[in-house]
């Protein structure tokens, strides 16, 4: 098995995947790359290592002193915009050669027990990557019982939801449910643990984060703003981590599935020039990455490059996006 080296024991976050991404994106020297999904700059500080000029974007306030840090470092080069990567293309000026998104979770936000992300740490029901809006606490406390059960099942494939979604409400009656730890005993309570399998709180918690993060509109949105950032031939990579967002990715960059650009009014359908060309095959870790990095196990990458096809309106019509119904 693969020691880990000391530079990766002593990172916040081991980015995942990196050879693969850089070669991905081939940021040749001069080249102007956006780190859509900042983290700890792992991705970011490879990518001025090969001479590129990287302007970073991250949500989480919590991610200031790796940027900062970075900044001092290569003040020519690097920049950092605190903001969401649906926008990117408003907050960086674009045309660009590059684009990185590296979906999901930091190792940092899952530690810190206090962000509520994981249900092995105890700390108060969060999960909110920015400091605004819903909780998941407002969510388990709030929702009804059919809008819960389906949201965890549309966004965590548990087939459990309406058993758990029932145990959820049953418990609120008494008071409101506060914790990581609270929720995954309840949840466990109600649905049964079998010895060697995830914890039963896995999916559940993926869902809500999934909600409370607005994790599928923003990873839809980042995609076409990178279709509209990135110049002729300039390249995009996506590594997600489940597969539901791995679906959006490969259907996004499908010539034959990739959104509708045809007016309904329009009498016939024409061909049209693929916005994506080049799509890269799906790149998984190997044994070496996933057993030094065990949070590498489900990464995805696809990459491919921009046409000179004109980007299209957003449409998350063929995407595959989950979506899921309220009681009312
Ligand atoms: C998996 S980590 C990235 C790790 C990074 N590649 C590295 O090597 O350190 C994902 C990061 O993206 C951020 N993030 C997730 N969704 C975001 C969004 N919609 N807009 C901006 N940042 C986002 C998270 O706050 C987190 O810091």
């Amino acid at each position: 098995m693969a020691k880990p080296v000391a530079s990766e024991q002593s990172a916040p976050h081991v980015p995942v995947l990196l050879a693969e991404v850089l070669r991905a994106l081939a940021p040749l020297e001069g080249a102007r790359i956006v780190d859509g999904t900042f983290g700890a700059g792992g991705y970011s500080r490879a990518m001025l290592d090969a001479g590129a000029s990287v302007v970073a974007i991250d949500r989480d306030p919590s991610v200031r002193p790796f940027a900062e840090a970075l900044a001092a470092e290569f003040p020519s080069r690097f920049s950092f915009v605190a903001g969401a990567f649906a926008e990117l293309d408003e907050l960086v000026e674009g045309p660009v050669d590059g684009v990185v998104l590296d979906i999901g979770v930091s190792s940092m936000q899952l530690d810190q027990p206090e962000r509520g992300f994981s249900f092995m740490r105890e700390g108060p029901l969060d999960m909110r990557m920015t400091t605004e809006g819903e909780s998941a606490a407002d969510l388990v406390n709030g929702l009804d019982e059919i809008t819960l059960a389906n949201l965890l099942f549309a966004y965590g494939e548990e087939r459990k939801s309406r058993r758990i979604a029932h145990s959820i409400v049953a418990a609120r009656a008494a008071a409101p449910i506060e914790t990581t730890a609270e929720l995954a005993r309840l949840i466990e309570k109600s649905i049964g643990r079998k010895p060697g399998d995830a914890h039963p709180a896995t999916r559940s918690f993926q869902a809500l984060r999934i909600a409370v993060n607005d994790e599928f509109g923003q990873l839809v949105e980042g995609l076409f703003a990178s279709e509209r950032l990135l110049t002729d031939g300039g390249r995009l990579a996506v590594v997600t981590f489940h597969s539901l967002e791995d679906r959006i990715v490969k259907r996004f960059f499908d010539p034959e599935k990739g959104a509708p650009t045809q007016s309904r009014h329009l009498p016939q359908v024409v061909a049209e020039t693929p916005r994506w060309i080049d799509v890269a095959k799906a790149v998984k870790p190997g044994d070496a990455e996933t057993s030094r990095n065990p949070r590498a196990r489900s990464a995805i990458l696809r990459s491919a490059r921009r046409s000179s096809a004109p980007s299209r309106p957003v449409s998350l019509e063929n995407l595959g996006v989950p979506r899921f119904r309220g009681a009312a």
